[in-house]
């Protein structure tokens, strides 16, 4: 039975109840984050805090504890859930007003929720073959940094993927490349590596941050640019990146290879790279 966190009480996830007036509930009004944790460490704490900071200012939300007050409140959910590897999910919403309104209750009293899974991150048939995508084009609104609860253009996008037997679903604005339904896209064109720029278009992956940075440190070559949606068609990779998917080989997309339909030698080596890094980390490096 896993074990949750509601409002400054933990007990069991199946007994925890909020009001059918929360604005999360009613409004998709909330931030969240996935936090990946390690042999019981949490991965990039500090970047996963900083986002929901950052959410958490721009929808005008007073953010409810302090970065100690959340690792002491993470360290408790992964120390009272069985996994040694868990995926802990954050969110924080509005809370509940009087009736529906729209506008901010006065006084807010936020809700905040974790709980934990274990995470399970792809399986090694995936890690050898690939997984397929499609495309779609990106209607989201224009606030995609922020990690909103609001994931219903996400959901739907996602479920565009699942009813062609896919995993992702990657998306183009106005032909150019923005991410994909829950991950970022990064290609390799002529052997370099290629990311979108952050924007107001996408979400900045910790995971995305990590790759740029094993890049920069190991010295592959690589750039942070716009990306035409014709480079990702001609690709010779494509990789999602993800807290829970870490970095994943696209090989089949719109139905056709990428590439040679294999994970491809660049994205080997990243994915090597990401988990000797994740080793030293493990080991509190
Ligand atoms: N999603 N873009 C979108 C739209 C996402 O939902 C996610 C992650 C990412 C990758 O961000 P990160 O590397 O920080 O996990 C990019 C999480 C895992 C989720 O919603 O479950």
């Amino acid at each position: 039975m896993s074990v949750c966190f509601l409002n400054g009480k933990y007990g069991p996830l199946a007994d925890a109840r909020i009001s059918p007036l929360d604005r999360g509930f009613l409004f998709g009004d909330g931030a969240y984050e996935v936090i990946p944790v390690y042999s019981r460490r949490p991965f990039r704490l500090g970047q996963h805090l900083q986002r929901l900071a950052n959410t958490l200012d721009a929808i005008r939300l007073p953010n409810p504890h302090t970065p100690s007050e959340w690792a002491a409140i993470i360290d408790e959910i992964v120390a009272r859930n069985p996994w040694d590897d868990q995926s802990v999910y954050l969110q924080v919403s509005r809370g509940c007003g009087e009736r529906r309104n729209h506008a901010f209750p006065v006084p807010t009293h936020p809700t905040v929720f974790l709980m934990s899974d274990e995470l399970v991150t792809a399986p090694a048939v995936q890690l050898e073959n690939g997984v397929s995508a499609v495309s779609a084009a990106d209607f989201r609104w224009l606030r995609c940094d922020l990690k909103s609860t609001a994931l219903l253009a996400n959901c739907l996008l996602r479920q565009l993927a699942v009813d062609s037997g896919c995993a992702e679903t990657v998306l183009f604005r106005d032909g150019f490349l923005t991410e994909g339904s829950a991950s970022n896209i990064v290609i390799v064109k002529d052997g370099v590596m290629l990311a979108p720029p952050k924007s107001h278009l996408m979400l900045p992956g910790v995971t995305y941050d990590v790759v740029l940075e094993l890049a920069a440190c190991h010295g592959l070559p690589h750039e942070v640019r716009e990306i035409l949606e014709d480079e990702v068609r001609g690709a010779e990779e494509i990789w999602m990146t993800s807290s829970t998917k870490e970095v994943l080989a696209i090989t089949t997309f719109d139905d056709r290879p990428v590439g040679a339909g294999r994970p491809g030698p660049v994205g080997r080596q990243m994915y090597a790279w990401y988990q000797q890094f994740k080793t030293t980390v493990m080991r509190g490096g």
